[in-house]
């Protein structure tokens, strides 16, 4: 079974062909050149790039996919219907409906997180890394727009545990390189300063909710924290030009390590809670190696197992993960009915 799938929820526009969980071709167009400057994602930029580029990227996927005639060689079309920004996942539906009308195929909706999650079972076109799954797994999610932690009961089958009440961890990220005048996506920035000083406290911040009795997450006070620790110190915010008192290379690993020990400290507080030790992990700050590790320690305190997405490109945002779970989706017979009601959902949930 072959699908054609779309995802353009937020930055990327993606597209991928896939064949059960192996992925034929995938292409994503990146817009972070568009958005840097503005240090952060700008709608109405988002949207105008994903309308100029998603006939591009869908040629290019059909091309490497060597797929001459979609009438034939595709069985379904699939596309991200949430959540995300609205603007944005609006030019992914519309394109995905005229593709249906006009190839005559039947459509499938796909919840970004939900991708997220099959993010860890996507294969390359032989079929690697083979994955047997395992029922249940405990799902830790951690995106510029997510984080959560959803027991993935069997296929397509969820439950959520908890989740952000307000930033999120790869938000709080990006808003402390922003802080730091370090530009956007700020992840991958403050991964590698705090690379050149190693995972360590220098400066100590707070670990949000890690008191509180329930699997939330909270990062917008860590954010607060951060800001008045260097405006106290007097860093020079608005340049990012620091004043030399402190170290950004410390200051990035310390506000990481805030972070990531409260991801560490719920994921730790759900296994002993529910009992499940068997992790996958999806999202964009899951390419992030410091967390990476912390996660496989924790895991062999537990004696558990854990899955990461096999290919860098998994991590963040791609049109794959989006077909395998169609895959999924297609062989319970989910498709859509009336296409003239499918509309966006940027809020939509697990
Ligand atoms: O999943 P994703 O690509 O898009 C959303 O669905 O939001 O996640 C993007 C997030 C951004 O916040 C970005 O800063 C973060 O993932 N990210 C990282 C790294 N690479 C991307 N965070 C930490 N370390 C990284 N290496
Ligand atoms: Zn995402």
């Amino acid at each position: 079974m072959k699908i054609l799938a779309i995802d353009t929820s937020c930055d990327e526009t993606a597209a991928a062909v896939t064949k059960g969980q192996r992925v034929l071709a995938n292409v994503i167009y990146s817009q972070i050149l568009i958005h840097k400057k503005w240090g952060g994602v700008v709608p109405s930029l988002a949207k105008r790039a994903h309308e100029e580029r998603i006939d591009f990227v869908i040629e290019e996927t059909l091309k490497k996919s060597k797929i001459q005639d979609p009438r034939t060689s595709i069985d379904y079309i699939a596309v991200t219907n949430g959540p995300g920004l609205a603007v944005a996942l609006e030019v992914g539906i519309k394109k995905a409906k005229e593709l249906v009308k006009k190839f005559n195929k039947k459509l499938i909706v796909v919840n970004h997180m939900e991708g997220h999650i099959y993010s860890c079972f996507v294969q390359n076109s032989k079929g690697n890394p083979e994955i047997n799954f395992q029922f249940p797994y405990l799902a830790l999610l951690v995106s510029g727009g997510h984080t959560e932690l959803v027991v993935f009961k069997n296929h397509l089958s969820y439950q959520v545990l908890g989740q952000t009440i307000d930033d999120a961890a790869g938000e709080a990220l990006d808003k402390a390189a922003k802080l730091l005048g370090l530009g956007y996506p700020g992840g991958p920035v403050i991964e590698r300063l705090a690379y050149q000083v190693g995972n360590a406290d220098f400066y100590h911040f707070p670990r949000p909710m890690i008191k509180s009795k329930d699997l939330n997450f909270s990062f917008s006070g860590l954010k607060t924290a951060f800001y008045y620790f260097l405006k106290k110190n007097g860093y020079l915010i608005k340049s990012g030009d620091g004043n030399q008192k402190l170290n950004i290379e410390k200051l990035a690993s310390s506000f990481q390590a805030a972070v990531f020990d409260t991801l560490i400290f719920k994921v730790d507080k759900a296994i002993k809670e529910i009992g499940i030790k068997n992790l996958i992990v999806g999202g964009g700050v899951v390419a992030n190696l410091f967390l990476r590790q912390r996660i496989r320690q924790l895991i062999k305190k537990h004696n558990g197992s854990v899955l990461f997405p096999p290919f860098k490109f998994l991590a963040g945002d791609n049109a794959a993960m989006i077909g395998v779970v169609a895959y999924f989706k297609a062989k319970k017979g989910q498709f859509v009915q009336d296409l003239d009601k499918l509309d966006r959902l940027p809020r939509l949930s697990l």
